[in-house]
C-alpha cells in the first residue's frame, strides 16, 4: 500500500493547534522507565510507528507496558537487569534511534539479541556505533560491519571509554552512555557540537547521575534508575512543519502550545528569526526536565541566510522544511557541513534536490550542504523516497504553489506525525490523501 498526499494551494492557516509528543523523548521515557526499578507514568507519548516499535521491543524483552488512554504509558521496570531475551529478532521498523539506542542498553545484558529494521533503517550506517562499542568490550555484529542487522552476544564484561565522537549524533552519545550503565569504571563521550541532550536530561529524571561539563558526558556504573512520571513536550521537530507553513502562506497566525523548546534542538527557531520570521515564544516554562513554550507565527516575508555551522546540530531534522522556507525566501540560503543529511531516513539533500527541482526552484547541491535561490513554486508530482520529513516539507510547499502538488510515498508520515494530513486540513491546508 503506498499513501500519496495532494496538496492544492491554500490557505491562510489559523487556530490553536496541538502537535503530537516528541518522537526523541518518546523512545528515551521507553527505554528508561524499562530499566528502571518500579512503575513510571509517562503522558503525552508519541503514538507513532516508530516509538511504538521501541515499546513491542521492550515489550518483547518481558516488560509490561499498559496504554490506559491515548498518549499514556505504565511502565512496569524490571531494573537494569530484569530484561529477558526476545523470542525472535527485534524489528525496530524505521527508527534509528530505536535502534542505536536500544543496541547501547543490550551490549550489556546477560542474553543475546538480533535488531533488525525496514529497508531504510538496513541501509543505515552502524559502524558508528559498533566500533566504540566494541572499544568497550561489547560483541556486536552487522552485515559488512555497518548495516543492519545487529547481531549481540550478551554476557561480556564491558569496560568504560574515554570516546571524542568523531560524528555530531546524539544516538551515538546516547548508546554510549547506555552502555556504560553496564560498564566497569566511567563511560565518557566528548561531543565535537551541541546535539540534543534528552538523555542526559532524562536519566537525571529517573535518578541517575551523570556529570556534565561543557561537551563533555560521564556515566559510571553500579546504580540503578527509579521509576518517574514523565511529561512529555510536543514535537519542535512536527512543529516545524506548522511552523513553516504559516510563515510562507499570507494572512497566517497559528499557536502551538506546549511545545519542545530545547536549546539543543531549538535551531530552527533561530535560523527562521535570521530569515526574519515573526515567532514568539509565548509562557516559556519546564515540562519536567525540558523546557517548553507556546510558539506564536505569524506570516511573514522571509529572506535568505547563511546558516552558521554551529545551528546545523541543532536543527538537524528541520533542514527539509528549512529548504522550503528558503525556496520561498528573497534570495540565496547556504547551507554547508551538514553532510548528516546524506544519512537521515533517506539522503535528504538528493531527495529535496529532486523535489526542488521539480518544482523549478534554483539550487546548487554540494557533498555536504546545498545553495537554494529563493523563487516561485511550479505543481508537480515529488517522490518522498519514503522519508516522512520530505514528504511534509513538500506536502507544506503545495500551500504557495501555482497548482498542485502530489507527493508519491508518504505511509512514512506515521512514523513521526501521525495526524499530520489531519491537523494541516484544520490549520487551512487543502490536502487530500489516496491510496495508490
Ligand atoms: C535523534 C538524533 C538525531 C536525529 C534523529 C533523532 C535522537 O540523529 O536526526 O531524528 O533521538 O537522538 P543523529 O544522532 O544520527 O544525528
Amino acid at each position: 500500500m503506498s499513501i500519496q498526499y495532494t496538496v492544492h494551494p491554500s490557505g491562510p492557516l489559523s487556530g490553536t493547534l496541538m502537535i503530537p509528543g516528541d518522537k526523541s523523548i518518546s523512545h528515551r521515557a521507553v527505554i528508561l522507565s524499562s530499566v528502571a526499578n518500579g512503575i513510571s507514568h509517562i503522558n503525552g507519548f508519541l503514538e507513532g510507528h516508530d516509538a511504538l516499535a521501541t515499546v513491542k521491543a521492550f515489550e518483547e524483552m518481558g516488560v509490561s507496558i499498559a496504554r490506559p488512554d491515548s498518549e499514556q504509558l505504565i511502565i512496569k521496570g524490571v531494573g537494569l537487569y530484569g530484561l529477558k531475551a526476545a523470542k525472535e529478532p527485534m524489528n525496530l521498523n524505521n527508527s534509528g534511534t530505536a535502534m542505536r539506542l536500544i543496541a547501547g542498553l543490550l551490549v550489556g545484558q546477560r542474553f543475546d539479541a538480533a535488531l533488525i529494521g525496514d529497508d531504510s533503517l538496513s541501509k543505515r550506517p552502524m559502524a558508528r556505533i559498533i566500533e566504540p562499542l566494541r572499544q568497550m568490550n561489547a560483541k556486536i555484529s552487522a552485515h559488512e560491519d555497518d548495516c543492519p542487522p545487529l547481531y549481540i552476544t550478551g554476557n561480556q564484561s564491558l569496560k568504560g571509554i574515554k570516546y571524542a565522537l568523531p560524528v555530531d549524533s546524539a544516538q551515538v552519545k546516547s548508546c554510549l552512555l547506555l552502555a556504560g550503565l553496564y560498564a566497569k569504571g566511567m563511560t565518557t563521550v566528548i561531543e565535537k557540537s551541541v546535539t540534543r541532550d534528552h538523555t542526559e536530561r532524562m536519566l537525571t529524571t529517573f535518578g541517575y547521575p551523570i556529570a556534565v561539563s561543557g561537551s563533555t558526558k560521564t556515566i559510571q556504573s553500579g546504580l540503578s534508575l527509579q521509576s518517574a512520571h514523565v511529561d512529555i513536550p510536543k514535537d519542535i521537530s512536527s512543529a516545524a512543519f506548522l511552523i513553516v507553513a504559516a510563515l510562507i502562506t499570507p494572512q497566517s497566525h497559528i499557536i502551538l502550545p506546549s511545545v519542545g523548546v530545547n536549546p539543543t534542538r531549538a535551531g530552527i527557531i533561530t535560523i527562521l528569526k535570521k530569515m526574519g520570521a515573526k515567532i514568539r515564544l509565548l509562557h516559556e516554562r519546564m515540562m519536567g526536565a525540558e523546557p517548553v513554550a507556546d510558539i506564536e507565527v505569524s506570516y511573514s516575508v522571509l529572506i535568505g541566510v547563511d546558516i552558521p555551522h554551529e545551528l546545523v546540530s541543532i536543527a538537524i531534522d528541520e533542514f527539509p522544511i528549512l529548504f522550503i522556507a528558503a525556496a520561498c525566501a528573497t534570495g540565496m540560503t547556504r547551507l554547508t557541513n551538514a553532510q548528516e543529511l546524506r544519512v537521515k531516513e533517506s539522503d535528504r539533500l538528493t531527495a529535496m534536490s529532486a523535489g526542488l527541482t521539480t518544482l523549478g526552484i534554483h539550487h546548487i547541491t554540494h557533498s555536504d550542504g546545498i545553495e537554494i535561490e529563493g523563487g516561485c513554486f511550479q505543481g508537480g508530482m515529488i517522490d518522498s523516497y519514503g522519508d516522512h520529513r520530505i514528504a511534509m516539507a513538500f506536502a507544506v510547499a503545495g500551500l504557495r504553489a501555482a497548482s498542485s502538488i502530489t507527493v508519491l510515498n508518504c505511509e512514512a508520515v506515521a512514523t513521526s506525525f501521525p495526524n499530520f494530513m489531519i491537523l494541516m486540513r484544520t490549520a487551512g491546508m487543502h490536502i487530500q490523501a489516496d491510496i495508490a
